[in-house]
């Protein structure tokens, strides 16, 4: 979607899957962050209006809810910084924020939200230090229209002042497999946007492997900021644009959590949306399974790499770290997979501690 003029637009699906998504994942980091620190903050550097056409809540405004409602458990405080680019739309902003507090039957007083016209960089920096936030946890989503508009300096910023802060990026790679091989200033904004030319590999790649490509460069990008654990969700619109959500942290419980959020979204592989076209699409794609074959291919196959066995326990961290699967998925799976004798586990019963060895040759495909 070309990026709207009007102050507020009408929310696509995949937009819709993109808040289920954050308003999951908060409903789980607020309580978490909350029990260890006396101040969290999440903060957006381009955070629209507040609402959308069919009176939707946008994201600063799910936001809010999630984070009044886990005050009312805790004696802690949280700050909200949110910059926003349009006049028009930060005054939007500000009523849905103040009708958002009107109606919740929160502590407000210890819900502190700052409000500001200007640009993600370096405007979100200056806000997020004038709040007092830099020193504390930070979720940080830049959810721009998608160009490579977020420097990658901001990202190391963000990692550096906090070891249990998070970004979540969103990120277009069309723009950059249009425009970048043949525009100089596109290609600089590419290298501001990665903090490197590394990506520049792409002019080189097929075209049905450029956006892949760039997907896990920016993967690359998060690391190097000081993300050490990163997942990707995809997102595809009705005319078949392609947007990344892309995640960064180094917390395990992070990940995982994340990834509780992202099989919430996506019933059947936890890592996609796309626009339905046909109205019938979602009400099917809610009754599909979990598609977990993928899973039993790569776990036999890690048993078999590493020639050794493992306890289930290692099972489920390499799940969580190394796969799109959760942890929760493997112990269920190595029960089928050892009905089907492709493991062996002892003793009988799969715990944690369970030792898990693949025995037969061959099963892979
Ligand atoms: C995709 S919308 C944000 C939607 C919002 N996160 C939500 O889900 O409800 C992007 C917003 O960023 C604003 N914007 C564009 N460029 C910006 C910049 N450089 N700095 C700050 N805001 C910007 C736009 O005006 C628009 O309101």
């Amino acid at each position: 979607m070309p990026a709207p003029k009007d102050v507020i637009w009408p929310r696509d699906p995949h937009t819709a899957a993109k808040h289920a998504l954050l308003r999951r994942y908060l409903q789980a980091w607020a309580p978490i962050m909350l029990s260890h620190n006396e101040v969290i903050t999440y903060a957006e550097g381009f955070a629209g209006p507040g609402v959308y056409v069919g009176d939707e809540p946008g994201s600063p405004v799910i936001a809010h809810q999630v984070l009044a409602g886990a005050l009312r458990r805790s004696p802690r405080r949280v700050k909200m910084v949110l910059v926003e680019e349009s006049a028009r739309r930060k005054a939007e902003l500000e009523r849905r924020i103040a009708a958002a507090t009107n109606t919740s039957h929160s502590p407000m007083d210890r819900l502190d939200v700052r409000i500001a016209q200007g640009r993600c960089h370096p405007d979100l920096l200056q806000q997020l230090a004038l709040a007092g936030s830099l020193r504390h946890p930070m979720f940080v989503l830049l959810d721009g229209f998608g160009g490579p508009e977020v420097p990658f300096r901001l990202l190391e910023q963000v990692a550096a002042r906090h070891r249990s802060s998070e970004v979540m990026v969103t990120f277009q790679p069309a723009f950059l497999m249009r425009f970048a091989g043949k525009d100089e200033h596109h290609r600089a904004a590419g290298d501001t946007f990665f903090g490197g030319d590394d990506w520049h590999g792409v002019f080189q790649q097929p075209s049905s492997m450029k956006a892949a490509y760039l997907r896990d460069r920016y993967r690359e990008s998060l690391r190097r900021a000081g993300f050490q654990h990163t997942l990707v969700f995809e997102m595809v619109d009705e005319s078949n644009h392609l947007l990344y959500l892309i995640f960064g942290t180094r917390h395990e419980r992070g990940v995982e959590k994340m990834k509780e959020a992202m099989w919430v979204v996506d019933t059947t592989s936890g890592v996609r949306y796309r626009d339905p076209k046909d109205p019938n699409q979602q009400a099917l794609d809610l009754v599909l399974e979990p598609d977990t074959a993928p899973l039993r291919r790569i776990l036999l196959k890690h048993l078999r790499d590493v020639s050794a066995a493992r306890s289930v326990d290692q099972l489920k961290k390499y799940a969580l770290l190394e796969t799109v699967y959760r942890p929760t998925q493997v112990i269920p799976l190595l029960k089928k997979m050892r009905d089907d004798r492709d493991i062996d586990v002892s003793p009988g019963r799969i715990i944690g501690t369970s030792i898990v060895a693949a025995v037969r040759q061959g099963a892979l495909f």
